[in-house]
């Protein structure tokens, strides 16, 4: 069982690798797009724009779809999405994922607040913000960031049924206290950089 396992789990990083060697330079290569807002690396120098660096695949990839079709809405990433293939989309998320995320600093006034709410988002983003797979990873996110995108399902602007609901028992000042307890979280624990490991 345990021989199975082990099996399993050295052909998916066999596969993983090999798959994403070629797509992290494709995705490199498409990322002159992004850097401008999104840094050179995925590490954004603006509080509005999220970093990408580290963030999961799988959830880049959904984002870009939804403002592609209209359903997320912002009007930048709308025109930007509307330019990619699904191909170049997986490219650039594996690309990012594989960025090693800065680690930011929060107000420290804030965070014991932010930790204690934070008790209503750790069975889906992690622990420690890491959010499996599809799921965002908040770990390191600009606060910011953060806070407007909570305002955003709190205002049914943006959609997503699990997150207008958790929202809508947050004020204003739990917004700020999560957004900067989540910025501290630590963005590298758990963070996979297949680019750099060339075992793989
Ligand atoms: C002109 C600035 C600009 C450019 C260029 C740009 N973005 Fe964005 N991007 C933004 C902003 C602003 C947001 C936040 C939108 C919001 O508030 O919902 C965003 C959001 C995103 C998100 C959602 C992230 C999350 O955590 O939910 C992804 C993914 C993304 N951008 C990928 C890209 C990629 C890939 C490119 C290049 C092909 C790109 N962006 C180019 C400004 C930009
Ligand atoms: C039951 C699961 C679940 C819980 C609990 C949950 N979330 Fe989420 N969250 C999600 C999903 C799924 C998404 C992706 C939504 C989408 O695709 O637009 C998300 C998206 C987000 C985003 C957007 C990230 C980005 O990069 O744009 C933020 C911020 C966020 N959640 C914060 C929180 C906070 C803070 C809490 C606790 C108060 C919380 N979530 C609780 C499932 C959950």
């Amino acid at each position: 069982m345990f021989k199975l396992i082990g099996v399993l789990i050295i052909s998916y990083f066999i596969f993983f690798g090999i798959a994403s060697a070629t797509e992290i330079s494709l995705g490199e290569a498409k990322s002159n797009l992004c850097a401008n807002c999104h840094g050179l690396d995925g590490n954004s120098v603006f509080p509005l724009n999220p970093n990408l660096a580290g963030q999961n695949a799988e959830y880049i990839v959904s984002q870009l779809k939804a403002f592609k079709s209209g359903r997320r809405k912002n009007s930048t990433m709308e025109t930007i999405s509307a330019s990619l293939s699904n191909d170049e989309m997986i490219a650039l998320a594996t690309y990012y994922s594989t960025q090693a995320p800065n680690i930011i600093k929060g107000d420290p006034l804030l965070l014991e607040k932010g930790k204690v709410r934070y008790s209503l988002c750790w069975s889906c983003h992690g622990d420690n913000g890491e959010g499996p797979g599809s799921y965002p990873r908040l770990a390191g996110q600009h606060s910011q960031y953060t806070v407007l995108q909570l305002m955003n399902f709190k205002n049914n602007f943006r959609i997503n049924p699990v997150m207008n609901v958790i929202v809508a028992e947050l004020n204003n000042d739990d917004m700020e206290a999560l957004g900067a307890y989540i910025a501290t979280l630590n963005p590298q624990k758990g963070f996979i950089n297949l680019g750099n490991n060339s075992a793989w």
